[in-house]
C-alpha cells in the first residue's frame, strides 16, 4: 500500500512539473515571437540546456541587451549557440565568452567512471554548423585560469561547469566582482546539486550577490538589490499551478513537488 501511494504521489508531482513547464515555456515564448528561430537552430545541439532555460534566459537578454556574455561550462555547444544566436536576433552587438577545458561533464564521468572524456571536437563541430564558431570568442581552459587577468565587464554570467560547492564558490568569487551594476548571473542546477545550492546561498549570505530566486532549477541574481523586471517576470512565470492558491496550500504543493525555493534575499 506504501509502495502504491509513493508511486502515485511521484506521478502526480512529474505530471504537475511537466504541466508547469510546458505552462511557464507556452507563456514566457509567446512574449517575444524572436525567440522561436533561436531555438530552432540551438535545440539541434545535444546537451543539458532545455528549451524552458531558453526561454527564461531569452527574456532576460532581451531587457539586459548584454554586450558581454560569459558561459561557464559549453559541454557540447548547444547554450553557446543559443547566446550566439539569441545576440543576432535581438540585434545586439555583443561578444559571447564560452569558456570549458573540455575535459567532460560530470554526469557523464561519473557515469561511465571515467576521468576524462574530450568534447571540444563536437563543440566546434556544432558552433560551425549553427554558422557562430567565428562569433564565439572560444576559452579551452578551467574557469579559474580563465579569470586570471580577466578585466572586461560581463552583463550576463551563466555559471554551469563543474557542479561542486568548492568550484560554484570560486566562480562566484572569480567572476561576479566582474559584473555590471544592471548584469544578471544564473547559477545553473541550482536546486539539483546540494553543493550547488550551498554555494549560491553563502555567496548571498556574503553580500556577492543579491539573489532574486530560483525557478525551473536555476538560481537568478545580481549585484543590486532588485531583480530587473524580465528576472520577475520569468519568477512569477514559475508558478502557475501554486500562486493563485492560499499560501499553506501552495507550500505544501512546492514541497511535494520537491521544488526547493531559495527565500527572497537569503
Ligand atoms: C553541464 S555541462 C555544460 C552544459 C552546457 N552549458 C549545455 O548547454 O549543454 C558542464 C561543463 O563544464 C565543464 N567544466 C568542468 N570543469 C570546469 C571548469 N573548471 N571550468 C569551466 N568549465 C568546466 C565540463 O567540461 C562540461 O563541459
Amino acid at each position: 500500500m506504501g509502495a502504491r501511494l509513493e508511486r502515485v504521489g511521484a506521478a502526480t508531482r512529474s505530471a504537475v512539473l511537466e504541466w508547469q513547464t510546458t505552462w511557464s515555456t507556452r507563456f514566457l515564448s509567446a512574449r517575444d515571437p524572436r525567440f522561436d528561430a533561436v531555438w530552432d537552430v540551438a535545440k539541434r545541439v545535444p546537451g543539458w540546456f532545455e528549451q524552458i532555460i531558453a526561454v527564461a534566459q531569452f527574456q532576460l537578454l532581451a531587457e539586459i541587451r548584454p554586450q558581454r556574455i560569459v558561459e561557464i561550462g559549453s559541454y557540447l555547444g548547444k547554450s553557446t549557440v543559443f547566446y550566439a544566436r539569441s545576440l543576432e536576433a535581438l540585434g545586439i552587438d555583443g561578444v559571447v565568452t564560452a569558456i570549458d577545458p573540455h575535459t567532460g561533464d560530470r554526469q557523464h564521468l561519473e557515469a561511465l567512471g571515467l576521468s576524462e572524456l574530450a568534447s571540444f571536437d563536437m563543440y566546434r563541430a556544432h558552433l560551425m554548423a549553427a554558422g557562430v564558431f567565428d562569433k564565439v570568442e572560444t576559452i579551452v581552459s578551467t574557469s579559474h585560469q580563465a579569470a586570471q587577468g580577466w578585466v572586461d565587464p560581463i552583463d550576463f554570467l551563466f555559471i554551469d561547469g563543474w557542479h561542486s560547492y568548492e568550484a560554484v564558490l570560486e566562480d562566484g568569487n572569480d567572476w561576479i566582482p566582474h559584473l555590471t551594476d544592471r548584469g544578471v548571473v544564473v547559477f545553473d542546477d541550482a536546486t539539483k546539486y546540494h553543493g550547488v545550492s550551498r554555494a549560491v546561498s553563502d555567496l548571498a549570505a556574503h553580500g556577492t550577490i543579491h539573489l532574486y530566486g530560483d525557478a525551473f532549477g536555476q538560481a537568478f541574481a545580481g549585484r543590486r538589490p532588485d531583480a530587473p523586471e524580465s528576472v520577475r517576470t520569468v519568477l512569477d512565470s514559475y508558478r502557475p499551478v501554486t500562486r493563485h492558491l492560499p499560501v499553506r496550500l501552495a507550500k505544501t504543493l512546492e514541497k511535494n513537488m520537491g521544488v526547493r525555493r531559495f527565500p527572497p534575499g537569503a
